[in-house]
């Protein structure tokens, strides 16, 4: 097992890679529990859950919003939550954001813990202390900053997530290799293809030096006034993809990073023969680089995005691997760069 700990505003938040669902029990304070869970992985792994309350959601993104919300702040009322009760989240981004956020929100904040259960859960979503929920179509709009106590990747549970899923954590990680790694890349380079889709070693090793990379950053700048912006990498079009078409967030930030690396080789930031590695590893890795989408809806996507400061935006370009460049750049000028490069 690798412990990471993340030192944030509200608290230390440990991330343990390769412990147990089973030994869950360990990391919790004396005091009651509450599990929040959803459908698939209750399904999956009831079996091996402490026995608290549990509140279950349905699966998907679809519940991640206000109604969900107040589902779950009635269960806690339902089952006397006080100041001192233990919140715990087990499942995949999407539960591991409204745990955290109903948490971080009822009686002012109560303490919190998640077991990460999908791929993107363990090396993103779980760690960093974002908590948010979706409102009127804008992508975590109303969220809070609140570290979770503990954060438990384990990484046999993986052995259930569909194919699609692991493409989604898989492109995370990528996208860690390049904005912080190079170690990372040349690990995938070498290892991806030979990898067994239940390889623990794999996985272990990628979820561990992903979250590192993460983890750094968050502890650098915890409320995004600036470098953990270069998280964003690869997300500002792939957003308005996933939006706009019916691809998985996975496959939009792929063609999002693809086109993020074609762009900084265009504005000679990044040199030709590095763009092309990075690209050929995308290739291997069977993660998405040409996709027909309609430019038109996709950038007034872009303009809607939350991120855009009056006219201008800020893009994450690629010098290295492992070295980002923030930039600002005019929306014409990144409208135009989409249409040449897409
Ligand atoms: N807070 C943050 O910093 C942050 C960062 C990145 C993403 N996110 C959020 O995370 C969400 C996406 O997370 P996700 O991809 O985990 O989605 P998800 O939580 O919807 O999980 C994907 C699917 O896999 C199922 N599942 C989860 N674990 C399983 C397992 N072990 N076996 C079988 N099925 C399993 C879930 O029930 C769901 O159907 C988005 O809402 C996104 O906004 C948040
Ligand atoms: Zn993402």
């Amino acid at each position: 097992m690798d412990i990471f700990e993340i030192h944030g505003q509200t608290g230390i938040s440990k991330v343990l890679v390769g412990e147990r669902l089973q030994n869950l029990p360990k990391y919790l304070p004396p005091t009651k529990c509450i599990i929040i869970t959803d459908t698939y992985v209750k399904n999956h792994y009831h079996h091996l859950f402490p026995d608290f309350n549990l509140i279950e959601l349905e699966s998907g993104e679809h519940t991640k919003n206000l109604e969900t919300l107040k589902e779950i702040y009635a269960k806690l009322l339902d089952y006397e939550a006080d100041r001192s009760t233990f919140i715990v989240g087990i499942g995949g981004g999407v539960v591991c954001d409204l745990a955290g956020f109903a948490a971080s929100t009822y009686m002012r904040g109560l303490d919190f813990g998640f077991v990460a259960t999908s791929l993107l859960a363990q090396v993103d979503a779980s760690v960093g202390g974002k908590n948010a929920i979706n409102f009127r179509g804008y992508k975590n709009i109303v969220g809070t900053f609140h570290q979770p106590r503990f954060v438990i990747c384990d990484l046999e549970l993986l052995d259930t997530l569909p194919q699609t899923e692991i493409l989604n954590g898989l492109a995370e990680i990528l996208k860690h290799a390049l904005i912080g790694d190079p170690e990372l890349f040349s690990f995938l380079e070498r290892h991806f293809e030979k990898k067994d889709s239940a390889d623990r070693d794999f996985f272990q090793r990628v979820v561990h030096d992903s979250i590192a990379v993460k983890a750094a950053v968050v502890e650098r700048d915890e409320r995004e006034s600036g470098e953990r912006r270069i998280l964003n990498f690869g997300h500002t079009l792939g957003h308005a993809i996933e939006k706009t078409t019916l691809l998985s967030h996975g496959e939009a930030i792929s063609l999002g990073m693809v086109f993020a690396v074609r762009y900084s080789e265009k504005k000679k930031k990044l040199e030709a023969t590095e763009s092309e590695k990075i690209l050929s590893l995308f290739y291997k890795m069977k993660l998405p680089m040409d996709s027909a989408f309609d430019k038109t809806r996709v950038l007034a996507a872009i303009r809607k995005d939350k991120k855009r400061e009056a006219d201008r935006i800020h893009f994450v370009f690629l010098k290295d691997i492992g070295t980002p460049e923030v930039a600002k750049i005019s929306f014409h000028e990144l409208e135009e760069s989409i249409h040449d490069l897409c």
